[in-house]
């Protein structure tokens, strides 16, 4: 296993609507260990393949305490979205910056595991907003986008300080 570089915004490559996967062999296995071994090690309770420079639909999640409650999604769908609030968030790909986004507090998950088996889950909490956050980064989406023109201008020139400084 090994520890992927994240992308930061704005690289351009975390704009990209990701392709859908259509292929479950050992690549996508070794992919997948190397995204959790990421997430865990950041450390993240989500880490989305676009994140990564990978262009395929796919998402690992743990959303838990303890870190012992691994969830893989791929080419997820989410549907029955509700009550919509606005929750803390942040983001890997956008370091050292924190803020609230509305996210519903309920949502119905329809994906495929790593084996390419559909299955289905009703999340709620953490795990709800995160699913919602991953899917965003699968359509090349990132939080901030949510925000206000005024936040994201800040958040911009926070961020090329943080550059020059590094
Ligand atoms: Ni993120």
């Amino acid at each position: 296993m090994s520890i992927l570089t994240i992308l930061h915004h704005p690289d351009p490559r975390l704009r990209q609507n990701a392709r859908p996967v259509t292929t479950f062999d050992s690549d996508l296995q070794r992919l997948i260990e190397d995204m959790f071994e990421t997430m865990y090690d950041a450390p993240g309770v989500g880490l989305a393949a676009t994140q990564i420079g990978v262009d395929l639909r796919l998402a690992v999640m743990d959303c838990s305490d303890e870190r012992t409650s691994p969830i893989v999604m791929v080419n997820p769908e989410l549907s029955n979205f509700r009550e919509l609030e606005k929750l803390d968030e942040g983001c890997l790909s956008v370091p050292d910056v924190q803020d609230q986004v509305p996210r519903y507090n309920r949502v119905h998950l329809k994906a495929l595991d790593r084996q390419g088996k559909p299955f289905e889950l009703e999340a709620s909490g953490l795990l709800a907003q995160c699913m919602q956050h991953e899917l965003d980064h699968l359509d090349g989406k990132l939080f901030i986008d949510h925000l206000s023109w005024l936040k994201r201008d800040r958040i911009r020139k926070k961020l090329s300080r943080k550059r020059r400084s590094d």
